[in-house]
């Protein structure tokens, strides 16, 4: 099979979509891979490195993606620049996708945010390697905008009390947020509305904060997903929550139902009631945020509360982020490779048919085509 990598051409994306380890292994498996020059230089993966590891380095992305059977890239390429039947593998934002585009390249395309949380699909699944970095990200920028020490110190001038660091939603980027803030050694609660995380919360030491009605215990899918609320719930969780956030220095928000705006956690009268210089960071400001205040890539002032909503906190750990991300692919690609190691889609597996958008021109996945 013939891979290609393009430099990512999402703005601030400094990811890319193989490292010189992964190129190492395709060539191993007897793939050919063509890099574009430049595109892992912004995670630290220079071109010799990957010409070292096998891959054929080409000056422009155009030439990187001549002649390929599937494309490996982190966000969405540009459809318009790609070449008539390729496969595309990548974060493509399918709640978002432009299915259009691509049908008129006649272009398969697949969606790692679209990989079943299953078992058997662990080490291909993406949202939680990045999410994963992501949590802890959100904990180091929010330490960074707090004015304040996170962990309690005690020195001859005094006493500095610890952080209390509260985090609302605890999945894959909440647990690690959690983790993060007990290592800098705040005091952490954290909420969730899925009966699961009560145990998860407890088990990194933190204390877990949550309307724990009927509701409640019934409120995860079989997918390991939460539901959506009642209003009815929604507006006792708001009121615990209101009772706790006025008390928090820093508060993580990473609330998440698939596929549907992000419920409204933090209210404006919640931040109003905030300490100023206290710090919220709202890790779902791409989904319309946990916080109304929120702005993509900006850190609001609320009052002297600061609202910061970075969209792409995966970015900022470039190298760690491409390194995992690219390990995800080399998972995933076997599941559409023919034993001669061509490109094989006559597949029924469950995992490529929840992840395929579009194939030959056709939209063909339910989810984004209703
Ligand atoms: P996840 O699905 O593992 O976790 C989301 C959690 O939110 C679940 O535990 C769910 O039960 C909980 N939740 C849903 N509704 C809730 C409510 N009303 N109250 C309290 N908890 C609620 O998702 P993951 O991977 O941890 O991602 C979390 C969020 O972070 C998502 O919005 C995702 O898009 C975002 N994210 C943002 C990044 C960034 O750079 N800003 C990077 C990665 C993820």
């Amino acid at each position: 099979m013939k891979l290609s990598v393009l430099k990512e051409v999402a703005a601030g994306d400094k990811r890319v979509a193989a490292t010189p380890e992964t190129v190492k292994k395709y060539v191993g498996l007897g793939h050919e891979v063509t890099i574009e020059a430049g595109a892992g230089v912004d995670a630290g993966y220079i071109d010799e490195a990957y010409t070292e590891a096998g891959a054929k380095v080409e000056k422009t992305a155009a030439s990187a993606v001549k002649g390929a059977d599937v494309l490996l890239c982190v966000r969405t390429p540009d459809a318009s620049k790609l070449p008539d039947g390729l496969t595309v593998i990548g974060l493509l934002d399918p709640f978002k996708f432009d299915a259009a585009a691509f049908n008129a390249k006649k272009a398969t395309t697949l969606a790692m945010e679209f990989t079943p949380r299953i078992t058997r699909a662990q080490s291909m699944d993406a949202l939680s390697s990045q999410s994963n970095l992501a949590g802890y990200r959100a904990v180091i920028e929010g330490a960074t905008l707090y004015g304040r020490a996170m962990p309690m110190m005690m020195t001859a001038a005094g006493t500095v009390a610890p952080a209390k660091v509260f985090v609302m939603g605890a999945g894959v980027a909440g647990l690690q947020a959690i983790a993060t803030a007990r290592r800098l050694g705040a005091v952490v609660t954290a909420t969730d509305v899925r009966p699961a995380a009560k145990e998860q919360v407890a088990s990194l030491g933190a204390k877990f904060v949550a309307v724990e009605d009927e509701e409640f215990k019934a409120a995860e899918t079989a997918g390991g997903y939460a539901k959506q609320m009642s209003e009815e719930y929604q507006k006792k969780q708001a009121e615990l929550v209101a009772s706790h956030i006025a008390k928090q220095d820093i508060v993580v928000t990473t609330a998440l139902i698939p596929g549907r705006p992000a419920p409204v956690l933090v209210s404006d009268d919640m931040v109003k009631t905030m300490r100023p210089g206290s710090v919220i960071v709202d890790m779902a400001v791409s989904q319309g945020g946990n916080c109304p205040l929120s702005e993509p890539d900006q850190v609001v002032d609320a009052g002297g509360v600061k609202v910061a909503g970075f969209t792409n906190l995966p970015a900022h750990l470039p190298a760690d982020a491409s390194a995992l991300y690219a390990k995800n692919l080399i998972a995933f690609l076997p599941l559409i490779t023919a034993e001669d190691g061509s490109l094989n889609l006559e597949t029924d597996d469950e995992i490529v048919t929840a992840m395929l958008l579009t194939r030959g021109g056709e939209t063909v996945n339910e989810r984004i085509s209703s």
